[in-house]
């Protein structure tokens, strides 16, 4: 089986993180985002990866890692943002003979992506939507369909969900199983969606749906990429982490002193250093390298590799970048620092909260 995973967004609503790096690369629990779905892509026994990728490709390429056993990965750049069609078009056109599946790069799950490849085949569709549950359908694609999974249309973003049935409400993932000839039309050179330009019209020519159940994030706000972060430690979505509620996950390279607090679910990757009195925890990360100050306080919070927190300062609801540098007695509450980022001592700084 080959995959398609389109990684070719600037991720403009992680900004500064996404400023130097791509958003496949930034870590979840310790580790780079893209190595958490190209393990789940083995599982689903995808041999060839083709990564559809525009920006920062080299960062991309370094990031990633090395890819799982038996599994050959290749990086396609486009000169130009084609849009989701449009670049799934350009990273299969002579790469495909046979159904692939196609996947936004952004969204941390665990749904069976073997399933949703058998459930297109049994059913000899032409395209096939793997759907996942929501609560509040109002910030994504719901799909409707009939008992046979054929899908009827595409909600887009409803402004409330009247008329839509009860809930759960049942929504594009952004995972699909297609045919080689359903992206052949796709114009070449210029933006095209797949979720508004391409299914529409194959409503009633083969176009189906399966729920997939399982976790599902779309990693690509500060919130919701803090939220992936403690839930793959915490253990709410299967990873090779091997979370757990309330999971304590240090690596035995790192260094915490013995006065130290960690409250589950917390990672300390190799390498990082908590120094006495600091509590870390809940739903916090500490990236390799990085380094928490004396009775420091880290909560619901990222430390990439190498950032260093200072003594008696506090973070909360907020990533740190890359080897970005928190002075002592300073307060970050719902931040996110790019890499080599300064805050002097003694700072207080409240960013905007988003919504996940
Ligand atoms: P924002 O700028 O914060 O909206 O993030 P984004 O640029 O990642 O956009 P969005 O979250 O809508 O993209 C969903 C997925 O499609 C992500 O995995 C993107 O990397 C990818 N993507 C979006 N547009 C393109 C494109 O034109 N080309 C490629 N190759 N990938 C794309």
């Amino acid at each position: 089986m080959i995959a398609v995973v389109l990684v070719g967004g600037e991720g403009t609503r992680l900004r500064p993180l996404t400023l130097d790096e791509p958003k496949p690369v930034l870590p979840i629990g310790g580790v780079p985002f893209a190595a958490l779905m190209l393990d789940r892509l083995a599982a689903a026994d995808v041999s060839r990866v083709i990564l559809s990728c525009g920006y920062l490709p080299e960062r991309l390429r370094a990031g990633i890692g090395d890819p799982p056993a038996g599994m050959e990965v290749e990086v396609v750049v486009e000169d130009e943002p084609l849009g989701t069609a449009g670049a799934i078009a350009y990273a299969a056109r002579g790469r495909v003979d046979g159904p692939y599946l196609a996947l936004n790069g952004d969204v941390l799950g665990d749904a069976d992506l073997g399933a949703l490849v058998r459930a297109h085949t049994e059913r000899g569709a032409r395209a096939t939507i793997l759907l996942t549950p929501v609560d509040d359908p109002t910030r994504y694609g719901v799909v409707v369909h009939g008992p046979d999974g054929a899908v009827e249309r595409f909600v887009e973003k409803p402004p409330t969900a009247d008329g839509l049935g009860p809930a759960p409400w049942w929504v594009n993932a952004g995972a699909y199983v297609l045919d080689p000839d359903v992206l052949a039309d796709v114009p070449e050179g210029r933006m095209t969606s797949i979720e508004r330009e391409v299914f529409p019209g194959l409503v009633g020519d083969g176009l189906f749906a399966h729920r997939g159940g399982g976790y599902w994030r779309d990693i690509g706000t500060l919130e919701s990429f803090l939220a992936a972060n403690a839930d793959a430690v915490g253990g709410a979505v299967a990873t090779r982490l091997g979370g757990a509620d309330g999971a304590v996950l240090v690596d035995p390279a790192a260094r915490v002193d013995p006065a130290a607090r960690l409250t589950g679910p917390v990672r300390v990757c190799a390498g990082a250093e908590i120094a006495a009195g600091a509590a870390v925890g809940p739903d916090a990360v500490v990236g390799a390298g990085a380094r928490v100050g004396e009775a420091a306080e880290v909560a619901r919070a990222v430390l990439l590799d190498g950032a260093r927190v200072g003594a008696r300062t506090c973070v909360e609801a907020s990533a740190i970048g890359r080897d970005a540098v928190v002075g002592d007695d300073a307060s970050l509450v719902g931040c996110a620092l790019g890499t080599g980022a300064a805050v002097a001592a003694g700072e207080r700084l409240e960013g905007e909260r988003r919504p996940g």
